[in-house]
């Protein structure tokens, strides 16, 4: 029996891997295969074990033959609208799923609010609203974000919805029916924004929670437990087997010691608390939130016009392939979460991604410490590439980051306004000044010989490579190396002398500024996953349709992509440098000590969203 579920595990392990790349345990098993949990026979020891068993040919094909990437966010809480660090995980998620629809994946990109819960009731009525009322406003907030940060999810659940709650409680029904669930009281400190009973060990002083830094209070309760402590084991080879399943490598470690130290069993349901799911036949008490919102990643892949129940919402697109959460929430979505899809029999998700925090002096940004950036105010100062570009550049995927505005104006101001920019409004203006703003020749022809596209050719496989592995800021910088790489060229081959030589030297010059907007188009495709509007700005100019560029794929970061005879639009800027404030600009010239920082100003140009576009 232990060979068995030995080798069943590793089979279903293989499939944990999202991006098919290399596992380091062999061997190889067909894409087309899903494996399932089930819990159907006796191990020697007498307790339940786990097996898998496979069926093939449907959950990773679409219906038109493309491959299904599912990615999630976290439902973000609705206590507090959203600010820059719920942002953050959506913007990272958003730049995921544009890349994967890039290599041709029908992409299903899961976000949605988490409306129950304690939290949820006492924010309302500190805000002189009704829970439900509340949720509407909150849960609205988070979708004009959205909308301002050009985030094109397919999926929005909310947690209050009636699809949704009817999942939970069937999902609910299964785990019980599965004997995972017992009743028992239970006495300990909460920490009511984690939502979540604490050991004391973790906390601090006066027992504080260590991320919300606010005592938790002491509780008693009679109440449902989830007995996860059943999973220790399968749990334990699952993550030793198929380390992948928690990233980046480094977040593993956390993970396996918190299983290794002893799971518990937790209470999933509420006494206390009306704002939530009743317990299916006991309305006295409500499920536990978190038992209640990692739901959301299947009922969100619901239609609204179809049947809504566990099974026909699995058949949409479960597993997930990549849950993409900040490091605060790894315990509930790489230990509880893998227990509970166990003791239902479904299929895990294939891996859950735990970045870090955006931090305001060196303390994590959020709504329950009050330090928070505001996100609707710098998305409206700098629009949203800047903040986009900014955060996925400028903080390693994983790690935590500081925000300064300083920082933000010369980061953007020197890659986006200058780098990318600048080359492109130099080579457009030359072209229109020396070529009546078309090309002479193909860039294929234009670059033969020149070592220019090879170089450009690497770094497009850098940065593919790079997004492929959720290395967000390496891609970026990669990326950018194509324009450092463009503005040399531009800088060598100085093309505005050759114009004036006449001859040859001007047609090798016509040639060089086929070769730089190339590099520029190609530029547009690889960026797009991260600044959107800049990209269709960029491929604008070139002379492409929007629909041209709504049709881009990864392919397109070919070289040759341009042609002799097209036109290219007038040179205009694609991206407005950042201006500091005058009061800014005085601030600076003065010697450093002891400086205030002043405010920034920026004209950011009104170019419609992909989207709208
Ligand atoms: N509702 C739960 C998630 C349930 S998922 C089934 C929750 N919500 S939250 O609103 O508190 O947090 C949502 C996400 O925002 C988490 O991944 C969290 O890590 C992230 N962030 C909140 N503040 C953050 C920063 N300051 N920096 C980066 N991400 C942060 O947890």
């Amino acid at each position: 029996m232990a060979a068995r579920l030995n080798t069943s595990l590793h089979n279903a392990l293989s499939l944990l891997n999202p991006f098919n790349t290399p596992l380091s345990t062999k061997p190889f098993y067909s894409r087309n295969s899903s494996f399932r949990f089930s819990k159907k026979f006796q191990s020697s020891s007498g307790k339940r074990a786990l097996y898998c068993t496979s069926s093939f040919g449907s959950q990773e094909n679409g219906v038109d033959g493309a491959e299904t990437f599912v990615l999630t966010t976290p439902l973000y809480y609705v206590n507090a609208p959203p600010h820059m660090g719920s942002a953050y995980t959506t913007i990272a998620a958003d730049s995921i799923a544009r890349f994967q629809r890039l290599l041709g994946k029908k992409v299903i990109f899961i976000t949605g609010t988490d409306e129950h819960g304690e939290k949820i009731a006492t924010s309302a009525a500190a805000n002189g609203r009704n829970p439900a009322e509340h949720c509407d406003l909150i849960s609205q907030s988070y979708r004009s974000l959205w909308k301002d940060l050009d985030i094109a999810y397919d999926k929005f659940i909310r947690t209050t919805d009636p699809k949704h709650e009817a999942i939970v409680k069937e999902f609910y029904t299964r785990v019980f029916a599965n004997g995972d669930i017992y009743r028992a009281d239970y006495e300990g400190l909460y920490c009511v924004n984690c939502e979540e009973y604490k050991d004391e060990k973790e906390l601090l002083e006066n027992n504080c929670c260590p991320i919300h830094q606010a005592p938790c209070v002491a509780r008693k309760e009679d109440n449902y437990f989830f007995a996860l402590s059943k999973y220790q084991k399968p749990l334990e080879e699952i993550l030793s087997q198929n380390p992948r399943f928690v990233q980046p490598s480094y977040r593993l470690n956390e993970v396996q010691s918190w299983i290794n130290s002893g799971l518990r069993d937790f209470s999933i349901s509420r006494a206390l608390l009306d704002w939530g799911i009743p317990v299916p036949d006991d309305d006295k008490q409500t499920i536990y939130v978190w038992f209640d919102a990692l739901l959301g990643y299947i009922s969100a892949l619901t239609e609204d016009n179809e049947q809504q129940n566990l099974e026909t919402a699995l058949s949409l697109g479960w597993p997930a392939s990549l849950h993409l959460i900040g490091k605060d929430i790894l315990r509930f979505h790489a230990v509880y979460w893998p227990a509970m899809l166990m003791s239902a029999g479904l299929n895990l998700p294939k891996m859950v991604f735990g970045h870090g925090f955006l931090t305001k002096d060196g303390m994590k940004m959020g709504k329950s410490l009050g330090n928070t950036l505001e996100p609707f105010e710098l998305v409206q100062k700098f629009g949203p590439d800047a903040v986009r570009y900014f955060f996925l550049r400028e903080v390693e995927f994983g790690n935590d980051g500081d925000y300064s505005e300083d920082r933000f104006i010369k980061i953007v101001n020197a890659h986006l306004a200058n780098t990318i920019g600048n080359l492109l409004n130099r080579t457009l203006g030359l072209l229109k000044k020396n070529c009546e703003s078309t090309l002479v020749v193909d860039s294929t022809i234009a670059a033969e010989g020149v070592p220019l596209k090879d170089t450009v050719e690497k770094l497009v496989e850098k940065a593919r490579t790079n997004y492929e592995t959720l290395s967000l800021s390496s891609a970026c910088e990669a990326i950018l190396e194509i324009g450092n790489a463009g503005n040399t060229y531009m800088d060598q081959r100085a093309p505005w002398f050759l114009f004036k030589q006449g001859g040859d030297s001007a047609e090798a010059a016509a040639k060089d500024l086929v070769i730089i907007l190339e590099v520029m188009r190609i530029i547009a495709v690889a960026l797009s996953p991260v600044a959107p509007c800049l990209s269709l700005r960029i491929y604008s100019q070139l002379g492409y349709s929007v629909d041209q560029f709504n049709s881009i794929s990864w392919n397109d970061t070919k070289w040759g992509g341009l042609k002799g005879g097209q036109v290219m639009e007038q040179a205009s800027p694609v991206f407005a440098r950042i201006e500091l404030n005058p009061e800014k600009e005085e601030e600076e010239k003065k010697p450093k000590v002891g400086k205030k920082t002043g405010k920034a100003k920026v004209k950011v140009e009104q170019t419609p969203t992909v989207a709208e576009a």
